[in-house]
């Protein structure tokens, strides 16, 4: 099938909000579609910035710097899910936004997260709001007073803005400390955690990778492994669950959803975020596309690609000092390293990551 007539041609623009890594990633794989990339975002230093034909530093509050970028762009997108809900509104106004601001308002908040995933008959782990330390204490109870995590509702990533508690004490003094509303969420004992990166196009075609199994270390990722060892019939039900999301966002572009196998086998939504995620990296290397590529062919309305794996791949993060380990990783012969052209390697700051490939296994 040809690329639907409203695809952008090359030589169009595709405007990113944000000038992190993801977005470095991004550029990189629009440049062989013969796409540009302009980088909007705030910082001084900038991995996308490097690779991207154009940058505007501004603030996601400049009304007059967003309204010149999007005159610079053909289409928005974004590779961090909290974009201010008004800039997000802004551009929408001005040119297409993919995927839509339904997703970052769904993905920002963990209540209004888990509240919609329960709506379209996903399980999530038991949760309860709770906005001041008051309520921490009701919605401890409420969770059958067991022990539960307090997360901020808003802003959180890499374990940030978490804690687990024990009591009803324990809950209140946290979200006294955030100083933020928050929600509680049940401890879920999970067998493993999985991820699904999946894409929806502009003609609402849907393309799952195969689940990868992510091992967390301090809250943040540190390896993901592909294929996860899962039952065939827990592979399709990862797939039907990130369907089900895609089609219920209305959703354009590629995501990621995070998944609690429990130990009863069901599978239970963690989280989603609204952008290419960091449990995909490994299709850079490993599939017939990456998911940069599919998330720049799915925001510029070209078709899809078969989300098709070709060999067993482990993604290992470098983070902080694990990069200085880059002479031995480039002389893996199996290893494909990512590095991210960042100055510092800061404790818990992501530098880079490696692929490392092993041959087919056959599943899928
Ligand atoms: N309800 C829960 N029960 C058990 N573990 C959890 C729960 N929520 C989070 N975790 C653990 O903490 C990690 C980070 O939490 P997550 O909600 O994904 O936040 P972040 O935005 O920081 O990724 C998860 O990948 C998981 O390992
Ligand atoms: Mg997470």
């Amino acid at each position: 099938m040809a690329a639907a007539p409203h695809a952008l041609p090359p030589g169009a623009t595709i405007g990113i909000l944000g000038g992190g890594q993801l977005g470095r990633m991004l550029a990189l794989a629009a440049a062989p579609l013969g796409l540009h990339v302009h980088i909007y975002a705030p910082d001084a230093e900038s991995p996308a910035a490097e690779t991207a034909a154009k940058l505007t530093r501004g603030g996601y509050d400049d009304e007059a710097m967003l309204r010149a970028f999007a005159a610079e762009v053909d289409v928005v997108t974004y590779e961090f899910e909290n974009v201010p809900a008004a800039c997000a509104a802004l551009l929408a106004g001005l040119k297409p936004v993919r995927p839509g601001v339904k997703a970052l308002e769904v993905a920002q908040d963990r209540v209004t997260e888990k509240s919609a995933m329960r709506a379209i008959g996903l399980g999530t782990a038991p949760f309860a709001k709770a906005d001041d330390a008051e309520e921490a204490r009701t919605a401890f109870a409420a969770l059958g007073g067991k022990p539960a995590i307090v997360k901020t509702r808003r802003l959180g990533y890499d374990g940030k803005g978490q804690a687990r508690v024990s009591d009803a004490d324990e809950a209140a003094a946290a979200v006294a400390r955030f100083g933020a509303p928050c929600i509680l969420e049940g401890l879920v004992s999970f067998e493993r955690e999985i991820s699904v990166v999946a894409a929806r196009g502009i003609d609402g075609r849907i393309e799952a990778f195969e689940p990868a199994e992510n091992t967390h270390e301090g809250g943040i990722l540190h390896r993901s492994v592909a294929p996860a060892r899962l039952k065939p019939q827990i592979a399709a039900e990862a797939w039907r669950i990130a369907g089900v999301i895609l089609e219920a966002l209305e959703y354009v572009g590629v995501i990621g959803v995070e998944l609690f196998l429990d130990k009863d086998g069901a599978l239970l939504v963690n989280e989603i975020a609204p952008r290419v995620h960091n449990s995909g990296h490994w299709t850079m290397d490993a599939c017939a596309v990456s998911q940069f590529e599919q998330h720049i062919r799915a925001v510029a309305g070209w078709p899809l690609k078969p989300a098709v794996r070709f060999a067993d791949c482990e993604m290992e993060n470098l983070i902080g000092d694990d990069v200085t380990r880059w002479r031995e990783i480039a002389a893996e012969p199996n290893a494909c390293l990512h590095l991210y052209g960042k100055s510092e390697a800061r404790p818990g700051r992501k530098m880079g990551h490696v692929n490392r490939l092993f041959p087919f296994s056959g599943r899928r």
